[in-house]
């Protein structure tokens, strides 16, 4: 008899839903088509003859130990490495059972989920959020609070209004997720002020902060603010950070940081998961770091991604009618949209596909896909030169519909 598949899957799985944005991508895999949709770094910007050499010698010199497993927490040079870089950057109690190596953020999304969430429980999330923490944490069958955000990051005014009304009705919030800079999808930043705010009522409320920080490092204009771990000296915020936007998404390295109970609980989460990240990207990683290249690397990439966001810029300046607007990223890769209401951005996408452009719906970053006046745009994968013929191609389709 052959089994019938679909009754044999968990409860769980059967929440688990393919990402829009994935799906979508399906269709964009032609050569002819501009892409404004996928979140990638640029390749052309990976330090490849670098990672060649110290990979040769890491290889060489050090193979035993680089082709051979990991302590689960990571590697203990890299994660000494890593609270040295922290400490630089002011989070002052950190200490190395405070960190854990991941197999890049995404990973530590889904531990997250599964020390924290059991089905049913709630958390709050920004409106729009980053679909692949939206996905780990419906893996786990959490219900969604969202709050809304403006050019100043999540409204901290409506976060404790909702929390309030949540709380009232003996809910328990487990956690508030966040990525305080450059958002995916939005590009916006957290004010120094909303920090402080958010931070005061996890306090206030006893509510964990799920820190996703990817893009603070790739801030090209303006001043850099305080993280939240930073802010709070660990204390209530968990920090995922990765090596995928400051050196390679290829790498698959990450890293949280968190109270040592926490850190104890995600250790043995990931032991289930994957006994531990990869001991030979950890020993690249952590020459990279040593031998000096990030700053040099960061520069670059700082730059480069600085101009590409004015290209875009001054596309959607030129091409988009008034009837748009869009956020002016400081740091980050992604623009996002607003276009007039009855404008619906998940049946435009056929037609710029049609038009040989390609952008991320924006009802894929809401967790009821609710929202449909909006669309993310990257600006790091493409060239300058199909920025600004991406946009226009863009413009022209929108600007048919307008009203
Ligand atoms: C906000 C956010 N979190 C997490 C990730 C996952 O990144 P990675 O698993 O490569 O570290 C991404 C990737 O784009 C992201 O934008």
């Amino acid at each position: 008899m052959s089994i019938d598949w679909q009754k044999k899957f968990s409860e769980r799985s059967l929440t688990m839903k393919a990402s829009a944005i994935r799906e979508l991508l399906k269709l964009v895999d032609s050569p002819d088509i501009i892409s404004l949709a996928g979140g990638m770094p640029d390749p052309k910007l990976f330090p490849k003859e670098t990672i060649a050499e110290i990979s040769k010698d890491v290889f060489l010199n050090h193979g035993g130990k680089a082709l051979q497993y990991g302590a689960t927490e990571g590697i203990p040079s890299l994660r000494e490495t890593l609270v040295e870089e922290g400490k630089s950057e002011g989070i002052k109690n950190l200490k190395l059972e405070n960190l854990i190596v991941t197999t890049a953020s995404q990973q530590g999304l889904d531990l997250v989920s599964k020390i924290f969430i059991n089905p049913n429980d709630t958390i709050v999330v920004e409106a729009p959020s980053y679909v692949g923490g939206l996905q780990a944490f419906n893996a786990f069958q959490a219900n969604f609070v969202t709050v809304p955000m403006d050019d100043e990051g999540i409204r901290t005014d409506i976060l404790e209004q909702k929390i309030k009304e949540t709380q009232s009705k003996g809910i328990n919030i487990k956690f508030i997720y966040t990525i305080p800079n450059f958002q995916n999808p939005a590009g916006v930043t957290l004010s120094l002020e909303r920090r402080k705010e958010i931070l005061r009522i996890s306090h206030e409320y006893n509510i964990p902060i799920i820190e996703d920080d990817p893009y603070g490092e790739i801030r090209f204009e303006g001043e850099r603010l305080p993280s939240l771990v930073e802010m709070d000296n660990i204390g209530n915020v968990i920090a995922l950070r990765t090596f995928s936007k400051i050196l390679a998404p290829g790498l698959r390295l990450g890293w949280i940081i968190a109270d040592k109970s926490v850190i104890q609980k995600l250790v043995l989460a990931k032991q289930a998961s994957d006994l531990c990240s990869p001991s030979s990207t950890q020993y690249i990683a952590e020459e990279f770091i040593k031998k000096g290249y990030m700053r040099n690397y960061l520069d670059l990439v700082r730059k480069t991604y600085k101009e590409k966001k004015d290209t875009m810029l001054k596309a959607l300046e030129k091409y988009f009618p008034k009837e748009t607007s869009w956020t002016k990223p400081e740091g980050g890769m992604f623009v996002w949209v607003t276009v007039p209401e009855y404008i619906d951005t998940d049946k435009l996408f056929k037609e710029a596909i049609k038009e040989k452009v390609a952008y991320v719906v924006g009802s894929a970053f809401y967790p009821n896909g609710e929202d449909k006046h909006h669309i993310r745009l990257n600006f790091t994968l493409p060239s300058k030169e199909e920025i600004e013929e991406g946009v226009k191609r863009l413009a022209k389709i929108i600007k048919a519909k307008i009203q």
